[in-house]
């Protein structure tokens, strides 16, 4: 956790060259994942809140975006999430953190 915080200088100048928005979209992951409402998945606010409440930080949710495991969908299907097409870690950085900065 501490490491997310010290990489956010490092990776700050990074953020102007890649649209997270648009890996995001490119991804397919706004079809689970609205900004403020429950879709197949939660939505950006409330992964955003449970990762404040929770101390987490962008370490984990890159980790989430990049290791698919089993989810429970909130139509109560499981399946195993999506894994973002990208492993460049000033991507995988940006997503995190446009997701999670709201
Ligand atoms: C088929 C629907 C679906 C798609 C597509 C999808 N997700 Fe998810 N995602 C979920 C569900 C459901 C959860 C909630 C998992 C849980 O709480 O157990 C989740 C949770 C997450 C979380 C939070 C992890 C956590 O620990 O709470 C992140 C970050 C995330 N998704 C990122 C992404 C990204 C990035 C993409 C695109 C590459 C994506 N998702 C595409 C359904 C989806």
């Amino acid at each position: 956790m501490s490491a997310a915080i010290g990489s956010l200088c490092l990776s700050a100048s990074a953020f102007a060259q890649v649209d997270a928005e648009e890996v995001f979209k490119e991804n397919d992951c706004h079809k689970c994942h609205h900004a403020t409402k429950a879709k197949k998945g939660p939505s950006l606010e409330k992964i955003a809140a449970r990762f404040k409440t929770e101390n987490l930080g962008t370490d984990e949710a890159i980790k989430h975006m990049t290791s698919g495991g089993k989810v429970k969908l909130t139509d109560g299907t499981e399946e195993d999430h999506k894994i973002i097409d990208s492993k460049d870690p000033q991507v995988l950085n940006a997503v995190a953190k446009w997701m999670l900065d709201r």
